[in-house]
């Protein structure tokens, strides 16, 4: 019998250790996290906040910053740093009408089975005049069915799958395996539009040169993007 979806409770350990050791946060991401909140991001919530890394790291830069999450264990981490709260998302109806200024995401839209009803929450917290900054796994990355190949000239390609659908995957977290959604870069901004956000900055990004040096399957997937990164406006 195959291994059941795991919930992120069960793999925390995991989680934390990725964090802690993969240098593409801070090489690859962080970057995206930094440019896309730009300077005067007001007060943050970030939804799914894991360990809270970027709760850390936005309050380090003097930032109020609150955390929500559904694993009870990544909280007990991000509690250190600031409040948090325990919730599922995509729901937000434990919280006020415009309470914060930013709301931020990173890798958790792909993790969730109702975009529509995110950006629709994520708009009624944000105030006026504010932001939502999401990063994910590229829409391109998560199809199902894609992934790389290489042609006899040893050229590296990017197979497609089923770009156009939406639909699901399994990703291997540790030991165990997590459910991964795929929807299109037009689906997710349409959703977004229909919400009423006005997207601001759209950023697609490789892995990182260091990474693909790290590690030889990556070589030739300088020019493919691997990670989406959005703000939009309210
Ligand atoms: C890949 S981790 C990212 C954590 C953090 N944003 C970061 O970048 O370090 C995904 C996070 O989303 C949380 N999560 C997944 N589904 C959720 C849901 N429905 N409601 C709230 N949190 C969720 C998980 O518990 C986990 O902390």
């Amino acid at each position: 019998m195959s291994d059941p979806i795991a919930n992120w409770d069960d793999v925390a350990a995991w989680w934390r250790a990725e964090v802690a050791t993969d240098p593409v946060y801070r090489e690859d991401v962080a970057p995206m996290v930094d440019q896309l909140m730009g300077p005067s991001a007001g007060t943050v919530l970030e939804l799914g906040c894991g360990d809270g890394q970027w709760l850390k790291r936005l309050a380090d830069h003097g930032a109020p910053v609150f955390g929500c999450d559904r694993s009870e264990q990544l909280l007990t981490d991000a509690r250190a740093v600031c409040p948090v709260a325990l919730c599922s998302l995509p729901s937000l109806a434990w919280l006020r009408d415009e309470a914060v200024d930013t709301a931020l995401s990173v890798f958790v839209l792909d993790l969730l089975d109702d975009v529509a009803t995110f950006f629709a929450e994520a708009r009624r917290v944000v105030a006026s005049g504010g932001a939502l900054v999401v990063v994910i796994n590229h829409p391109i990355f998560t199809a199902p069915g894609s992934g790389p190949f290489m042609d006899p000239d040893l050229e590296v390609f990017w197979r497609w799958g089923e770009y156009l659908s939406d639909g699901a995957s399994r990703i291997p977290a540790g030991e165990r395996t997590v459910a991964m959604h795929h929807r299109s870069v037009a689906h997710l901004l349409t959703d977004a539009a229909d919400a009423g956000w006005h997207l601001d900055e759209l950023l697609e990004a490789p892995l990182g040169r260091a990474a693909i040096e790290r590690e030889p399957s990556y070589a030739g997937q300088e020019s493919i993007p691997r990670f989406l990164g959005a703000r939009w406006v309210r």
